[in-house]
């Protein structure tokens, strides 16, 4: 990919957003560890240095190799950044003596096009402990705030610019301007990152990677394998291969309607009715973790199996994310990979001997959902809640019957079609229904019931790390609460969970 930024991971927990606002500004980039800079950085137009936990001072300090990015690359460098260009090039780093976390002003002491249209004042994120206190070498000081003098500065002579603030934050108001202003006016990188741009350079690659080699894909009805499909099948047609497993705990119909939707989008999908194997498997298993073990492996089992059918295939298509493979660095230094594992397809088994292709590996969930849509496939699909690959076995608090999982269908279809009729489905990040392993005692009619319990759960988030308890309507959760106990029999009691994440987690296993 040309017209690139470099940024250069410290470990800081901003790193990522810093790549979502330069994607933002429609501008391609990529995160890497700053002790792993690629051997060819030709293409990078401009280079990001990010912050850290770490100290410029002291035994823990983050050496990263800048001779062919300094003076050579224009280079903005964030908090750690700021401070380690500082520290090491001729001005002192100390710790500060006044609080240096959260809001500040920023007060100009130099006009410069890095501020252009930023007014006096503007706010900005602060979030460090050591302070500059004096600058580098040929430093010029751009701008201070209350308790900051050297809040930014550039380096005469070079493309250079510093800021001890946080441009990547939301606090910091013009932080994106102040993004735009480097990477666009003084770097002059094109603004040309688009997901039909993404869309026509993806497609083109798979063609010459893929040629006429035949590639299997396995479909879970959510976004990020429906996307991967639709760029597949783009490239390659009728070579594209999908399947799409019936685990038995899917949510009410979804084999039937997924499976028309996708026929629908012309893709060549075969559906595979497994679930009365997945649930042989898990009989009397009642371990979350244990019963996630034996569906990866009663999936790969399925999977094999299909992919064997199918003559002379050479790859398997995932459709990992880059928040799946974003290499970090740890708090403590050491490099150390962050790859959160992938569910789904529980990744590639050493015996099946394919070669893998990711065709989303670069982009974030949202930007997935922008590719789908400039591919114009369904808003529907493209706004589904995630969905966790074991499915509803994790929301079955215990073992799993068939019975069991008819209950916990028809609770989460009333639940979940409630939620669209009551256009509530798309403010809700993730929603499901839960089947409790207890009985209560309940009245219906002169009877008394002793009956299963379901608790609902709805959680606003934006990647599923952190998530809060939706704040549903009274109103809809009596609806609902009323429409599960009179339509589901073996049901009779609702609770609604009100636990965030953390302590809690979304799932309840
Ligand atoms: P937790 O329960 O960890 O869930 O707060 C965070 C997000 O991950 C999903 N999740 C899973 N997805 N396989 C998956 O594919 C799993 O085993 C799994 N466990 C949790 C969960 O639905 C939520 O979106």
């Amino acid at each position: 990919m040309q017209n690139n930024v470099l940024i250069l991971d410290f470990g800081s927990q901003y790193t990522q957003l810093i790549a979502r606002r330069v994607r933002e500004l429609n501008i391609y980039c990529e995160i890497h560890p700053y002790n792993k800079i690629p051997a060819d950085i030709s293409k990078f137009k401009a280079v990001i240095l990010s912050g850290s936990p770490n100290s410029v001072r002291g035994e823990n300090v983050l050496h990263p190799d800048l001779n062919g990015i300094r003076n050579k690359k224009p280079l903005l460098a964030v908090c750690y950044g700021a401070q380690y260009l500082a520290h090491f090039s001729g001005g002192e780093v100390a710790p500060s003596n006044t609080r240096e976390y959260g809001r500040a002003n920023l007060s100009f002491v130099e006009n410069d096009v890095f501020f252009d249209t930023i007014s006096e004042g503007s706010q900005v994120w602060m979030s460090h402990s050591d302070t500059i206190k004096s600058l580098p070498t040929n430093a010029k000081l751009l701008a201070s705030t209350h308790d900051v003098k050297n809040a930014a500065y550039k380096i005469e002579g070079e493309q250079t610019y510093a800021i001890q603030f946080h441009p990547e934050v939301y606090h910091s108001t013009d932080g994106k301007k102040i993004l735009e202003n480097f990477l666009v006016n003084i770097a002059k990188v094109e603004q040309n990152w688009t997901p039909d741009s993404f869309v026509d350079e993806t497609v083109s690659k798979l063609k010459t990677k893929l040629g006429n080699d035949k590639v299997v894909l396995g479909l879970s009805g959510g976004v990020d394998s429906s996307v991967a499909a639709m760029l597949l099948h783009k490239a390659i047609g009728a070579n594209l291969y999908c399947i799409f497993v019936n685990n038995g705990l899917l949510r009410k119909d979804e084999f039937k309607n997924v499976l028309k939707q996708y026929e629908g989008m012309g893709l060549n999908v075969k559906g595979v009715d497994a679930s009365d194997r997945f649930l042989n498997a898990l009989a009397g298993q009642s371990d979350p973790e244990e019963k996630r073990k034996t569906i990866g492996r009663v999936f790969i089992e399925v999977f094999d199996d299909e992919a064997n059918l199918i003559e002379n295939v050479k790859w398997l298509a995932q459709g990992t994310i880059y928040p799946d493979v974003i290499e970090s660095v740890s708090a403590t230094g050491g490099p150390s990979a962050t790859i959160k594992s992938h569910h789904n397809v529980g990744g590639l088994p050493d015996f099946m001997k394919l070669k893998v292709v990711e065709p989303l590996k670069a982009l974030f969930k949202d930007e997935v959902r922008r590719v789908g849509a400039s591919m114009n496939m369904d808003k529907a699909l493209l706004g589904r809640h995630p969905f966790p690959g074991p499915g509803l076995a994790i929301r079955i608090l215990g073992d799993i019957t068939a019975e069991k999982v008819r209950i916990l269908q028809d609770v989460d279809a009333v639940f979940i079609n409630g939620l669209k009729s009551a256009g509530l489905y798309d403010k809700v990040w993730q929603a499901g229904a839960i089947l409790l392993p207890v009985n209560s005692v309940g009245v219906m009619g002169d009877e008394r019931t002793y009956e299963k319990v379901v608790a609902l759960r709805a959680v606003e988030s934006t990647d599923g790390m952190t998530a809060d308890w939706v704040n549903l309507p009274y109103e809809f959760l009596q609806k609902t609460s009323n429409a599960i106990i009179n339509k589901v029999k073996g049901v009779n009691r609702v609770v609604y969970d009100i636990s965030s994440k953390p302590p809690a987690t979304i799932e309840w296993e």
